[in-house]
């Protein structure tokens, strides 16, 4: 992994913006799964050891440029408060007066959680301006999301313009297992894939299918290949357009490619 990481700057009394993937299931009002909290929680300690400022941004499922409750971040907040057994401040939003004012009053070591970034349209559309303000909040900013560096937000790719910019721990294991696999694999090397659109992972796939022996697609996509092979798949989401692409990548991925009901 040859890009920089947290531990290549000073971050000593620094304001640190530090994107993360708190995107995880909430139950009731209670984070279902911790496992993505846990796995930022190397880069957190780190700059809490080094005397950082931590401002933790993130979002949480699909608000569509709305507040809505049912979204807040304020639930990762409290568990993310028991997992490091220190007060987590939870802000009102992730821009605006009330925020700055927040973190303007940090001391070395506090954390400060922003509010859901989807809350504003401009997060996903990687507004200019929105980025420009999330970076006004930070001395330095560190990318740990490493399950949304697929996407082209203001917070993962627009901020950037704006900060000096490392990768977090988090990040940079992920990239040295990635880089290692695709370059010098053990066989035999199978790679398991999920979500719901083949449409958006094409490349992807046409990439994997070079490099493993193995393919194996979960998740609502699986539905699409299933169906390309002729197979009933009752209601379960069925993406009809990319029936088609499926029908292809089965073909290119002959014995490779295994669809998994
Ligand atoms: C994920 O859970 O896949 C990431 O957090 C990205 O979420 P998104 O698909 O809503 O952008």
């Amino acid at each position: 992994m040859k890009k920089k990481t947290v531990r290549d700057i000073q971050v000593q009394e620094k304001r640190v913006l530090v994107r993360v993937d708190f995107n995880v299931p909430l139950e009731h009002g209670i984070v279902g799964d911790e496992n993505r909290i846990r796995a930022a929680l190397p880069t957190i300690q780190y700059l809490i050891e080094h005397q950082a400022m931590t401002i933790l941004c993130s979002h949480l499922g699909r608000p569509k440029g709305k507040p809505n409750p049912a979204y807040s971040l304020a639930p990762v907040a409290s568990c993310l408060s028991r997992l490091l057994q220190r007060p987590v401040s939870m802000a009102p939003d992730c821009r605006g007066p009330a925020v700055d004012a927040l973190v303007k009053a940090m001391k070395p070591t506090d954390i400060v959680l922003l509010e859901n970034l989807r809350f504003h349209p401009q997060e996903e559309a990687n507004d200019a301006g929105f980025a420009r303000e999330l970076a006004t909040l930070g001395d330095v900013y560190i990318n740990d999301a490493f399950g949304s560096a697929h996407r082209a937000h203001a917070s993962t790719v627009g901020v950037a313009a704006f900060l000096p910019a490392v990768a977090g721990l988090l990040m940079a294991r992920e990239l040295t297992f990635l880089g290692r696999l695709l370059t010098a694999p053990a066989r035999p090397f199978v790679a398991i894939l999920g979500g719901a659109k083949v449409s958006e992972k094409i490349g992807v796939i046409n990439n994997l299918l070079g490099k493993v022996d193995h393919l194996l697609i979960g998740g609502g996509m699986a539905n699409t290949f299933l169906k390309a092979q002729g197979q009933e798949v009752g209601q379960s989401l069925v993406e009809d357009d990319a029936l088609e692409v499926a029908r292809t990548l089965l073909q290119r991925g002959a014995g490779k490619l295994v669809p998994l009901l």
